[in-house]
């Protein structure tokens, strides 16, 4: 059975969705570098070991990652999951994983990478927004996509509604993935290109707001 470790710096809600999806895998710690991380009580009391590594205790990213890494390599892990974790990884850090490191990120990228991703959605008119699961590579938010759940941008939508929107989605495509992984459902091509081995595709369009 494949092994994951979570990393997680807040709320937690996309780890608390893995961790209840009965994923064929073994979970093997969650990791917070902020010992006040919501998730971190979610991880206990779902029996997962947690750990911290706090990146306020380190002079520099070269420092912390490293450190990370080292915590992280103790689990063996197959996959290392990003889940909320909002730090930016050191290029040594991310080729140590490479192909290994999942993301997800709360926009349909490759736009709106980085933060604030709802309000720049709402603040361009867009009328479709999501959420994207990608490899991680060191181009930040810029990794091969695995999958990405769109959603309708509705007139009224506020910062919040709309994130609850997405966020809904995050929580059904991400242990989707994290399941794919475990599986050996998805490869990741030396040119750097996703395949799935088992593919549900609809031909249909998502046209926002709706034609009469
Ligand atoms: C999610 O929107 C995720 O896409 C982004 O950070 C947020 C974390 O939320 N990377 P949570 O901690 O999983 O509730």
């Amino acid at each position: 059975m494949k092994k994951i470790v979570i990393l997680i710096s807040g709320r937690g809600s996309n780890m608390q969705a893995l961790l209840e999806a009965k994923l064929p895998c073994h979970i093997a710690a969650v990791i917070s570098n902020r010992a006040d991380a919501k998730g971190l009580e979610t991880a206990q009391q779902h029996g997962i070991p947690t750990e911290v590594v706090a990146h306020a205790q380190h002079p520099n990213r070269e420092s912390f990652d490293t450190a990370l890494a080292q915590l992280i390599d103790t689990y063996q892990p197959d996959f290392v999951i990003l889940a909320g974790f909002m730090r930016i990884l050191t290029p040594a850090f991310v080729a140590h994983y490479q192909g290994r490191l999942i993301n997800i990120h709360p926009s349909l990228l490759p736009s709106y990478g980085g933060l604030h991703t709802h309000a720049r959605a709402l603040q361009d008119g867009v009328k479709v927004h999501g959420c994207t699961v990608h490899f991680v590579t060191p181009d930040l938010d810029h990794g091969p996509i695995i999958v990405q759940a769109v959603v309708p941008v509705l007139q009224d939508d506020t910062e919040q509604s709309l994130s609850k929107r997405v966020l809904r989605e995050e929580h059904r495509v991400f242990p989707q993935v994290v399941r794919w992984l475990c599986q050996d459902q998805v490869e990741l091509t030396s040119e750097g290109h996703v395949r799935l081995r088992r593919r549900k595709q609809s031909g249909f369009a998502l046209i926002s707001p709706g034609l009469e």
